[in-house]
Protein backbone atom coordinates (compact mmCIF):
# COMPACT_ATOMS: atom_id res chain seq x y z
CA UNK A 1 0.00 0.00 0.00
CA UNK A 2 1.01 3.30 -0.62
CA UNK A 3 2.01 5.75 2.26
CA UNK A 4 1.12 9.49 1.94
CA UNK A 5 0.72 12.07 4.93
CA UNK A 6 0.64 15.65 5.80
CA UNK A 7 3.55 17.22 8.26
CA UNK A 8 3.01 20.24 10.03
CA UNK A 9 3.29 21.54 13.59
CA UNK A 10 0.54 21.22 15.00
CA UNK A 11 -0.91 18.41 12.82
CA UNK A 12 -3.64 16.97 14.80
CA UNK A 13 -6.70 19.23 13.54
CA UNK A 14 -5.44 18.28 9.69
CA UNK A 15 -8.59 17.23 8.05
CA UNK A 16 -6.13 16.05 4.81
CA UNK A 17 -6.36 12.63 6.63
CA UNK A 18 -10.45 12.56 6.04
CA UNK A 19 -9.75 14.32 2.70
CA UNK A 20 -7.29 11.80 1.29
CA UNK A 21 -9.78 8.41 2.54
CA UNK A 22 -12.35 9.81 1.32
CA UNK A 23 -10.99 10.60 -2.67
CA UNK A 24 -9.06 6.67 -2.41
CA UNK A 25 -12.16 5.13 -1.48
CA UNK A 26 -13.74 7.11 -4.37
CA UNK A 27 -10.94 6.42 -6.70
CA UNK A 28 -10.68 2.79 -5.67
CA UNK A 29 -6.91 3.88 -4.93
CA UNK A 30 -4.62 1.49 -2.44
CA UNK A 31 -2.92 3.89 -0.09
CA UNK A 32 -2.54 5.24 3.48
CA UNK A 33 -2.58 8.70 4.46
CA UNK A 34 -1.66 9.72 7.95
CA UNK A 35 -0.62 13.28 9.99
CA UNK A 36 2.83 13.37 11.08
CA UNK A 37 3.78 16.04 13.90
CA UNK A 38 7.14 17.19 12.78
CA UNK A 39 8.93 20.14 14.71
CA UNK A 40 10.49 22.74 12.91
CA UNK A 41 14.01 21.92 13.77
CA UNK A 42 13.44 18.32 12.97
CA UNK A 43 11.97 19.27 9.23
CA UNK A 44 15.51 17.93 7.67
CA UNK A 45 16.21 14.96 9.30
CA UNK A 46 11.96 13.71 8.79
CA UNK A 47 11.98 14.35 5.31
CA UNK A 48 15.15 11.78 5.11
CA UNK A 49 13.44 9.77 7.08
CA UNK A 50 9.78 9.54 5.69
CA UNK A 51 12.17 8.93 1.99
CA UNK A 52 13.76 5.75 3.79
CA UNK A 53 10.34 4.65 4.71
CA UNK A 54 8.73 4.59 1.52
CA UNK A 55 6.55 7.62 1.32
CA UNK A 56 5.50 8.63 -2.00
CA UNK A 57 4.09 12.25 -1.20
CA UNK A 58 3.27 14.62 1.20
CA UNK A 59 1.56 17.63 2.03
CA UNK A 60 2.75 20.14 3.96
CA UNK A 61 1.48 22.78 6.63
CA UNK A 62 2.35 25.59 8.61
CA UNK A 63 4.96 26.15 10.13
CA UNK A 64 6.65 23.99 7.24
CA UNK A 65 5.45 25.66 3.61
CA UNK A 66 8.09 27.55 3.24
CA UNK A 67 11.11 26.26 4.47
CA UNK A 68 10.68 22.88 3.21
CA UNK A 69 11.49 24.34 -0.45
CA UNK A 70 15.43 24.30 0.30
CA UNK A 71 15.30 20.89 1.05
CA UNK A 72 13.50 19.84 -2.46
CA UNK A 73 15.41 18.76 -5.23
CA UNK A 74 12.99 20.29 -7.66
CA UNK A 75 10.23 22.99 -7.08
CA UNK A 76 7.90 24.13 -9.75
CA UNK A 77 7.18 27.50 -10.98
CA UNK A 78 4.04 28.28 -9.29
CA UNK A 79 5.54 27.14 -6.41
CA UNK A 80 8.47 29.24 -6.26
CA UNK A 81 6.18 31.83 -6.97
CA UNK A 82 3.80 31.40 -4.22
CA UNK A 83 6.94 31.50 -1.79
CA UNK A 84 5.64 28.25 -0.31
CA UNK A 85 5.79 24.55 -1.07
CA UNK A 86 2.38 22.86 0.11
CA UNK A 87 2.72 19.30 -2.09
CA UNK A 88 5.91 17.36 -1.77
CA UNK A 89 5.85 14.50 -4.64
CA UNK A 90 9.17 11.57 -4.24
CA UNK A 91 11.57 11.10 -7.24
CA UNK A 92 14.12 8.96 -7.93
CA UNK A 93 16.19 12.21 -7.14
CA UNK A 94 14.75 13.63 -4.05
CA UNK A 95 11.54 15.33 -2.87
CA UNK A 96 9.83 17.70 -5.96
CA UNK A 97 7.73 20.81 -4.34
CA UNK A 98 4.36 21.80 -5.88
CA UNK A 99 1.85 24.13 -4.84
CA UNK A 100 -1.71 23.38 -5.30
CA UNK A 101 -3.32 26.21 -3.22
CA UNK A 102 -4.04 28.43 -6.01
CA UNK A 103 -5.44 26.08 -8.29
CA UNK A 104 -7.80 25.01 -5.66
CA UNK A 105 -9.00 28.85 -4.48
CA UNK A 106 -9.41 28.86 -8.36
CA UNK A 107 -11.42 26.09 -8.77
CA UNK A 108 -13.30 26.54 -6.00
CA UNK A 109 -14.68 29.62 -7.39
CA UNK A 110 -15.39 28.08 -10.37
CA UNK A 111 -17.16 25.78 -8.76
CA UNK A 112 -19.40 28.37 -7.36
CA UNK A 113 -19.45 30.63 -10.45
CA UNK A 114 -17.61 32.79 -8.32
CA UNK A 115 -16.20 34.38 -12.07
CA UNK A 116 -13.08 36.58 -12.20
CA UNK A 117 -13.01 37.57 -15.92
CA UNK A 118 -14.01 41.19 -16.80
CA UNK A 119 -14.91 41.30 -13.14
CA UNK A 120 -13.55 44.00 -10.69
CA UNK A 121 -12.21 42.08 -8.25
CA UNK A 122 -10.75 42.84 -4.28
CA UNK A 123 -8.31 40.74 -2.23
CA UNK A 124 -8.24 41.97 1.55
CA UNK A 125 -4.92 40.43 2.86
CA UNK A 126 -1.01 40.44 1.77
CA UNK A 127 0.04 37.17 3.51
CA UNK A 128 1.41 33.78 2.44
CA UNK A 129 -1.74 32.58 1.28
CA UNK A 130 -2.60 35.59 -1.21
CA UNK A 131 1.22 35.00 -2.91
CA UNK A 132 -0.17 31.76 -3.58
CA UNK A 133 -3.77 32.45 -5.24
CA UNK A 134 -2.20 35.78 -7.02
CA UNK A 135 -0.87 34.17 -10.20
CA UNK A 136 -4.16 31.84 -10.95
CA UNK A 137 -6.18 34.70 -10.30
CA UNK A 138 -4.53 37.06 -12.54
CA UNK A 139 -4.71 34.47 -15.49
CA UNK A 140 -8.52 34.75 -15.44
CA UNK A 141 -8.10 37.95 -16.40
CA UNK A 142 -10.51 40.52 -14.38
CA UNK A 143 -11.32 43.66 -15.15
CA UNK A 144 -8.79 44.86 -12.32
CA UNK A 145 -7.16 43.21 -9.53
CA UNK A 146 -6.54 45.45 -6.07
CA UNK A 147 -4.86 43.64 -3.24
CA UNK A 148 -5.46 45.43 -0.07
CA UNK A 149 -3.71 45.39 3.42
CA UNK A 150 -3.89 47.19 6.75
CA UNK A 151 -0.25 48.03 6.07
CA UNK A 152 0.95 49.11 2.10
CA UNK A 153 4.31 47.67 2.05
CA UNK A 154 3.27 43.89 1.29
CA UNK A 155 0.62 44.56 -1.30
CA UNK A 156 3.43 47.13 -3.24
CA UNK A 157 5.47 44.42 -2.87
CA UNK A 158 2.83 41.92 -4.39
CA UNK A 159 2.46 44.08 -7.15
CA UNK A 160 5.73 44.49 -8.16
CA UNK A 161 6.53 40.85 -8.12
CA UNK A 162 3.52 39.74 -10.21
CA UNK A 163 3.74 42.95 -12.91
CA UNK A 164 4.69 40.38 -15.57
CA UNK A 165 1.69 38.07 -15.22
CA UNK A 166 -0.49 41.11 -15.14
CA UNK A 167 -1.38 44.27 -13.16
CA UNK A 168 -2.15 44.83 -9.98
CA UNK A 169 -3.12 48.09 -7.81
CA UNK A 170 -1.57 47.58 -4.38
CA UNK A 171 -4.25 49.85 -1.71
CA UNK A 172 -4.82 49.86 1.97
CA UNK A 173 -8.04 49.23 3.24
CA UNK A 174 -8.49 52.92 4.38
CA UNK A 175 -7.92 53.73 0.62
CA UNK A 176 -10.41 51.54 -0.93
CA UNK A 177 -12.93 54.61 0.04
CA UNK A 178 -15.52 54.92 -2.97
CA UNK A 179 -14.35 52.05 -4.97
CA UNK A 180 -16.59 49.35 -5.82
CA UNK A 181 -15.89 45.66 -6.39
CA UNK A 182 -17.98 42.47 -8.35
CA UNK A 183 -15.86 39.49 -6.22
CA UNK A 184 -14.33 40.46 -3.20
CA UNK A 185 -12.31 37.71 -1.80
CA UNK A 186 -11.24 37.78 2.11
CA UNK A 187 -7.70 36.47 2.78
CA UNK A 188 -6.54 38.14 6.06
CA UNK A 189 -6.22 35.91 8.96
CA UNK A 190 -8.34 38.21 11.54
CA UNK A 191 -11.29 35.94 11.87
CA UNK A 192 -9.24 33.41 13.81
CA UNK A 193 -9.33 35.63 16.61
CA UNK A 194 -13.00 36.71 15.67
CA UNK A 195 -12.53 40.31 13.96
CA UNK A 196 -12.48 41.80 10.76
CA UNK A 197 -10.28 44.34 9.25
CA UNK A 198 -12.53 47.86 9.25
CA UNK A 199 -13.45 49.01 5.73
CA UNK A 200 -15.29 51.88 3.97
CA UNK A 201 -18.48 51.00 3.76
CA UNK A 202 -20.73 50.37 -0.30
CA UNK A 203 -17.43 48.59 -1.62
CA UNK A 204 -19.77 45.99 -3.06
CA UNK A 205 -21.49 46.63 -6.40
CA UNK A 206 -25.55 45.17 -6.79
CA UNK A 207 -24.87 41.21 -7.18
CA UNK A 208 -21.38 41.10 -5.93
CA UNK A 209 -20.23 38.14 -4.43
CA UNK A 210 -18.21 37.26 -1.33
CA UNK A 211 -15.61 34.54 -0.92
CA UNK A 212 -13.39 34.01 2.77
CA UNK A 213 -10.35 31.19 2.46
CA UNK A 214 -11.23 30.79 6.08
CA UNK A 215 -13.75 28.25 6.85
CA UNK A 216 -14.96 27.12 10.16
CA UNK A 217 -15.72 29.53 13.32
CA UNK A 218 -12.74 32.20 11.50
CA UNK A 219 -15.11 32.38 8.49
CA UNK A 220 -17.68 34.42 10.98
CA UNK A 221 -16.82 37.78 10.93
CA UNK A 222 -16.16 37.56 7.09
CA UNK A 223 -19.78 36.19 6.62
CA UNK A 224 -21.63 38.96 9.03
CA UNK A 225 -19.78 41.74 7.00
CA UNK A 226 -20.75 40.38 3.77
CA UNK A 227 -24.39 39.74 4.54
CA UNK A 228 -24.38 43.43 5.86
CA UNK A 229 -23.49 44.69 2.57
CA UNK A 230 -25.89 42.81 0.56
CA UNK A 231 -23.86 40.24 -0.95
CA UNK A 232 -25.64 38.21 -3.74
CA UNK A 233 -23.16 34.99 -2.40
CA UNK A 234 -21.41 34.39 0.17
CA UNK A 235 -18.96 31.14 0.87
CA UNK A 236 -16.17 30.31 3.12
CA UNK A 237 -12.79 28.23 2.24
CA UNK A 238 -13.82 24.55 2.64
CA UNK A 239 -14.12 24.01 -0.76
CA UNK A 240 -10.90 25.42 -1.87
CA UNK A 241 -9.31 23.11 1.36
CA UNK A 242 -10.82 20.30 -0.51
CA UNK A 243 -9.79 21.47 -4.12
CA UNK A 244 -6.25 22.15 -3.27
CA UNK A 245 -6.05 18.49 -1.93
CA UNK A 246 -7.91 17.08 -5.25
CA UNK A 247 -5.06 18.77 -6.87
CA UNK A 248 -2.29 17.28 -4.99
CA UNK A 249 -4.30 13.68 -5.14
CA UNK A 250 -4.03 14.08 -9.03
CA UNK A 251 -0.25 14.92 -8.77
CA UNK A 252 0.73 11.91 -7.26
CA UNK A 253 -2.27 9.32 -8.38
CA UNK A 254 -2.67 10.58 -11.89
CA UNK A 255 -6.80 10.82 -10.97
CA UNK A 256 -8.52 13.77 -10.61
CA UNK A 257 -11.87 13.08 -7.41
CA UNK A 258 -14.73 14.44 -7.48
CA UNK A 259 -14.41 16.96 -4.97
CA UNK A 260 -18.14 17.83 -4.85
CA UNK A 261 -19.07 14.62 -2.89
CA UNK A 262 -16.12 15.60 -0.45
CA UNK A 263 -17.19 18.92 0.18
CA UNK A 264 -20.50 18.13 1.13
CA UNK A 265 -19.57 14.96 3.68
CA UNK A 266 -16.74 17.31 5.42
CA UNK A 267 -20.06 20.04 5.79
CA UNK A 268 -22.06 16.99 7.44
CA UNK A 269 -19.25 16.56 10.45
CA UNK A 270 -18.40 19.98 10.69
N1 LIG B 1 -9.04 27.33 2.59
C1 LIG B 1 -7.77 27.04 2.48
O1 LIG B 1 -7.40 26.00 1.93
C2 LIG B 1 -6.73 28.03 2.99
C3 LIG B 1 -5.40 27.92 2.55
C4 LIG B 1 -4.47 28.86 3.03
C5 LIG B 1 -4.86 29.84 3.93
N2 LIG B 1 -6.17 29.91 4.34
C6 LIG B 1 -6.61 30.97 5.28
O2 LIG B 1 -6.23 32.23 4.74
C7 LIG B 1 -6.00 33.16 5.79
C8 LIG B 1 -4.66 33.91 5.58
O3 LIG B 1 -3.60 32.99 5.73
P1 LIG B 1 -2.07 33.42 5.44
O4 LIG B 1 -1.29 32.16 5.40
O5 LIG B 1 -1.99 34.36 4.30
O6 LIG B 1 -1.70 34.24 6.77
P2 LIG B 1 -0.46 35.26 6.96
O7 LIG B 1 0.61 34.98 5.97
O8 LIG B 1 -0.16 35.23 8.40
O9 LIG B 1 -1.08 36.72 6.56
C9 LIG B 1 -2.07 37.29 7.34
C10 LIG B 1 -2.70 38.48 6.62
O10 LIG B 1 -3.84 38.90 7.40
C11 LIG B 1 -3.66 40.27 7.78
N3 LIG B 1 -4.25 40.43 9.12
C12 LIG B 1 -4.07 39.65 10.20
N4 LIG B 1 -4.82 40.10 11.24
C13 LIG B 1 -5.50 41.19 10.79
C14 LIG B 1 -6.42 42.09 11.38
N5 LIG B 1 -6.82 41.96 12.65
N6 LIG B 1 -6.91 43.10 10.61
C15 LIG B 1 -6.52 43.24 9.32
N7 LIG B 1 -5.63 42.43 8.72
C16 LIG B 1 -5.13 41.41 9.43
C17 LIG B 1 -2.17 40.52 7.73
O11 LIG B 1 -1.97 41.91 7.57
P3 LIG B 1 -0.55 42.63 7.96
O12 LIG B 1 0.36 42.41 6.80
O13 LIG B 1 -0.94 44.06 8.12
O14 LIG B 1 -0.07 41.98 9.22
C18 LIG B 1 -1.79 39.69 6.49
O15 LIG B 1 -2.11 40.38 5.30
C19 LIG B 1 -6.04 32.36 7.09
O16 LIG B 1 -7.32 32.56 7.69
C20 LIG B 1 -5.90 30.93 6.64
O17 LIG B 1 -6.55 30.01 7.51
C21 LIG B 1 -7.10 29.03 3.88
Amino acid sequence: MDRYAVIGHPVAHSKSPLIHAAFARQTGQSLSYEAIDVAPDALEASLAALAAQGFRGLNVTLPHKVEVMRLCETVSDRARRAGAVNTLLRTDNGWSGDNTDGEGCLRDLQRLGFGLRGRRVLVLGAGGAVRGILEPLLREQPAELVVSNRSPAKPEALAEEFRAIGPIRPCTHRALKGDRFDLIVHATSAGHDGSFPRLPGQLLAAGGQCYDLSYGHAFAPFRAWAESQGAAQVSDGLGMLVEQAAASFERWRGLRPDTAPVIAQLRETA
